[in-house]
């Protein structure tokens, strides 16, 4: 059989018996490809290479080296996550990485979107290959890739993100154990690993982060301004219901000042703007339809609770004309 294309006639993935079937293959399979060597993982905090984690984890223990690189664009809370699940919990050998100053200096006063997304992804593969040098004997590189990545490279949509673009002094061979499966499936799975509901259901979130929610040349008191506004959004929407039923909801800060008021003085600051949409394949988005009173609240918390922030506007816009990201 050929291990790398999904079998014509398999049984989707939706209920944890067949995810632990998954599991159990899927272990056996590493166990017999890995032997005794050394995995690399680069490990975002994402679905797809969390599942893999996870997967390693239980296959092959502390042979996987899992690094998380903090490049400062990250969710409040989420390089947190990362190390109390990964490393505390499920006790894997995690490189933690705080390459923020090192992002944000090459980022200063970069104002060009694609530019960002170059600096930020170069920038990414470089800290990367500077921790795999530091170890000695990896063999395998472990990577997320899922069905429809391989569908869509086939296509030619969009690369295939193989070996995530390694200087040629690392290669290594590749491990992909989810690469026959859909993302709902991966979800299933990262369940029946034990993998906590806020990690397996998340909301997606773009590699260049809260990097391309802070329009224009990123500075640092703009970008925690993003940061603590999506962190309330989230919050609120959690409470209310909406986390599971919206399918993308963050904030974006503008860089702009307007005039407002704050204890009975004049202050000038910027606003937030928070986007709610709903799609299926992002190709296409509605805007959700949030209660009047929840936005009153989320507004309130927002302008009380972020530094810099005096204004709170709803986007209105559905994809198209506008894209769901600013950038
Ligand atoms: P747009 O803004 O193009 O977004 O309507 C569609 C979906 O793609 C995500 N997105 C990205 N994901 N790197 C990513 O990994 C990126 O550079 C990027 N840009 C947009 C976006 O969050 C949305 O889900």
């Amino acid at each position: 059989m050929d291990n790398n294309r999904r079998p014509d006639n398999m049984t989707r993935i939706t209920t944890p018996e067949l995810a632990q079937a998954f599991i159990d293959e899927q272990v056996k399979l590493l166990r017999e490809q890995i032997g005794s060597d050394k995995v690399l993982l680069a490990l975002s905090g994402g679905v797809d290479s969390s599942v893999v984690a996870a997967l390693l984890i239980k296959a092959v223990g502390s042979q996987l080296v899992a690094v998380h690189v903090n490049h400062g664009l990250l969710r409040k809370g989420e390089p947190e996550q990362v190390q109390k699940v990964f490393r505390d919990e499920m006790k894997a050998n995690l490189i933690y990485v705080d390459a923020v100053d090192r992002f944000l200096d090459k980022l200063a006063g970069v104002t060009d979107p694609e530019q960002k997304r170059m600096i930020i992804g170069g920038e990414f593969i470089e800290v990367f290959a500077e921790e795999a040098r530091k170890l000695d004997g990896v063999k395998f590189l472990a990577q997320g890739t899922i069905w429809p990545d391989i569908l869509e490279s086939e296509k030619g949509i969009k690369a295939h993100h193989n070996a995530g673009g390694l200087p040629e002094d690392l290669s290594f061979e590749l491990v992909e154990p989810v690469k026959i499966l859909f993302k709902d499936e991966v979800r299933v799975v990262g369940s029946a690993l034990g993998l906590p509901d806020g990690m397996v259901y998340r909301q997606p979130f773009p590699g260049p982060g809260l990097g391309v929610r802070c329009p224009g040349a990123i500075t640092r008191d703009r970008l925690e301004a993003v940061r603590e506004s999506d962190a309330i959004v989230r919050e609120e929407f959690a409470k209310n219901g909406l986390a599971g039923k919206v399918w993308q909801y963050f904030t974006v800060v503008p860089d702009f000042k307007s005039t407002g008021i704050k204890n009975g003085e004049r202050c000038f600051e910027w606003p937030v703007i928070v986007r709610a949409v709903n799609t299926r394949d992002a190709m296409t988005a509605t805007v959700e339809n949030i209660p009047f009173e929840l936005m009153q609240h989320i507004t309130e918390r927002i302008v009380n609770e972020v530094k810099g922030v005096n204004r709170v506007l709803y986007d209105f816009t559905p994809k198209p004309t506008a894209t769901i990201e600013y950038e």
